[in-house]
C-alpha cells in the first residue's frame, strides 16, 4: 500500500470486529508514533498501550465519574446542553469499549525556539504563553506521532479514532495509572486517546474541505 491510498483510506472508525492484535501487529503500530518528527527531536510522547479489557473498563468507569460530576451540574442550568453531552459520552467516548487496543497517549512541554531566548532578555509573559501554548509545537508532535499511527494501522487492515472527548477526566485518568502504578511521571500529561481495531462494517466519513478553499498558492 503506498502512502496515498493510506490517507485515502483513513477514516474515523467507532466500531469495530472482535480480531486480536498479534504483538507484532500492534508493535508496528506505536512504533510509527515513535518514529515521527518533532520539534529539535524532543519526542515528547509516551505512549500507554491498553489491550486489557479490565484496564479499558476501569478507565470507562474514571470517565464517566467525570462525566457525571460535569452533567450533575449542567443539568441545573441547561438541560438540552446536558443531555448532548451525555449523547457524546455514548457515541463518541464510550465505543473505545470495543477496540481491541487503546492508546492513551501522553506528552509533556516542549519549549520551542524563542521561548528562552525570550525569557534571558526579559521578553513578554504574553508572548512566551503564546509560543508555548498557542502555536503550541510540542501538541504539533503529538499530532504527528498519532496521524503516524493511524496511518501504520489502516495498511495492517486496522482502522482508528483519535479522541480528545475524554479529556476532561485527564487528571482522574493520570491519576488512575498512577495509582495502580502503571505509569507515574508528573512531567507528561494526557493529550488524547486513540482506539485502534478492525473496522466493522461500512463506516462513514464526512465530507472534507476542498483544496482551494484551504490553501494559498503564491
Ligand atoms: C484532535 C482530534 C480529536 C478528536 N476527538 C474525537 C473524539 O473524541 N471522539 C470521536 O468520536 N472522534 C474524534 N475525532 C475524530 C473526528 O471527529 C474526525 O476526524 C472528523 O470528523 C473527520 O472524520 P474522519 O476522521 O473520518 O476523516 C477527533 C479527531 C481529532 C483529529
Amino acid at each position: 500500500m503506498n502512502v496515498r491510498d493510506a490517507i485515502l483510506e483513513r477514516k474515523s472508525i467507532r466500531k469495530f470486529t472482535d480480531r486480536k492484535f498479534t504483538k507484532e501487529e500492534l508493535e508496528t503500530i506505536i512504533d510509527a508514533g515513535r518514529l515521527a518528527p518533532s520539534g529539535k527531536n524532543s519526542q515528547n510522547w509516551h505512549f500507554i498501550v491498553i489491550t486489557d479489557q479490565k484496564v479499558k473498563e476501569e478507565l470507562a468507569e474514571v470517565i464517566q465519574a467525570k462525566h457525571k460530576t460535569i452533567h450533575d451540574e449542567m443539568v441545573k442550568l441547561d438541560e438540552k446542553k446536558a443531555e448532548r453531552f451525555a449523547k457524546f459520552l455514548k457515541h463518541f467516548t464510550m465505543f473505545y469499549l470495543n477496540a481491541a487496543a487503546l492508546v492513551v497517549v501522553m506528552g509533556k512541554n516542549y519549549y520551542p525556539t524563542g521561548y528562552y531566548e525570550y525569557e534571558l532578555i526579559g521578553g513578554k509573559e504574553n508572548i512566551m504563553q503564546d509560543l508555548l501554548y498557542k502555536k503550541n509545537p510540542g501538541m504539533q508532535n503529538i499530532g504527528a506521532a498519532i496521524e503516524n499511527m493511524t496511518l501504520q494501522a489502516i495498511e495492517l487492515g486496522f482502522g482508528s479514532c483519535w479522541m480528545t472527548s475524554a479529556n476532561y477526566a485527564d487528571k482522574e485518568i493520570e491519576a488512575y495509572f498512577k495509582d495502580k502504578n502503571y505509569f507515574d511521571d508528573d512531567e507528561y500529561f494526557m493529550c488524547a486517546m486513540l482506539a485502534i481495531g478492525e473496522p466493522e462494517g461500512e463506516n462513514k466519513t464526512p465530507a472534507k474541505k476542498n483544496l482551494e478553499d484551504v490553501t494559498t498558492w503564491l
